[in-house]
């Protein structure tokens, strides 16, 4: 009875209402509700990381492992499906983007001890992502590796050693493709 009651309520506002008034709440309501989500997984984070700034956002589905050891600046974006290990420290500076589905690792096995059970070669070095920094789509982040402020990590690169500041990197092994502003 209940639920009848419902749908014959429902149909009717969904009568009267046009089209375009439909469009602009229903528009209103998902915005209302993207930013309750937001705010909660952002304090849901900001509880568990070692830092996270003001007006930085974490999208849905991101996945951080040793949340405390990754500390994140101001007005930074990490998109869906970033996966971090934050095990030997992460460093993201303000403003930076970080694209879907790329990964920042600071831990890896030592790859030179034969015979070694790997569980036991852990080998931990921090990443350092300076400000301003944008990381495309897929992209992987080795241990040890610091990326200087302004620079680009085109989609699906891996970068293994330093990136200069001001520069775009693609590729695997990632390499210097230009200069911003050339
Ligand atoms: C790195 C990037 C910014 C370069 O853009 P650009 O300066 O406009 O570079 P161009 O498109 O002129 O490409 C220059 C050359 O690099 C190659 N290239 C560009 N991006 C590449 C990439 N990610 N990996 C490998 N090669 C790449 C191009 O094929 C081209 O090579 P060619 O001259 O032999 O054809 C861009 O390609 C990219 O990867 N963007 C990331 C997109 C993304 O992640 N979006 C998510 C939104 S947050």
């Amino acid at each position: 009875m209940k639920l009848f009651l419902i749908n014959k309520v429902y149909a009717f506002v969904d009568k009267i209402l046009s089209p375009t008034i439909k469009w602009i709440l229903e528009g209103k309501i998902y915005s209302v509700l993207q930013m309750l989500q937001s705010g909660w997984r952002y304090s849901l984070w900001k509880a568990r990381l070692g830092d996270l700034g003001r007006f930085s956002v974490i999208h849905p589905q991101v996945v951080i492992r040793a949340p405390e050891h990754v500390h994140i600046g101001r007005n930074v974006a990490i998109a869906e499906f970033v996966h971090m290990r934050g095990y030997g420290g992460i460093y993201i500076g303000d403003y930076s983007i970080i694209a879907a589905h790329a990964s920042i690792t600071s831990v890896t096995h030592s790859a030179s001890i034969a015979g070694a059970n790997f569980r036991d070669t852990n080998v931990v070095k921090p990443v350092i992502i300076e400000k301003n920094v944008w990381i495309g789509l897929n992209a992987i982040i080795l241990p040890g590796v610091t990326i200087g402020e302004g620079s680009i990590v085109g989609a699906g690169s891996v970068v293994t050693h330093d990136v200069p500041p001001g520069v775009i990197v693609i590729g695997a092994p990632a390499r210097i493709l230009r200069h911003l502003g050339e």
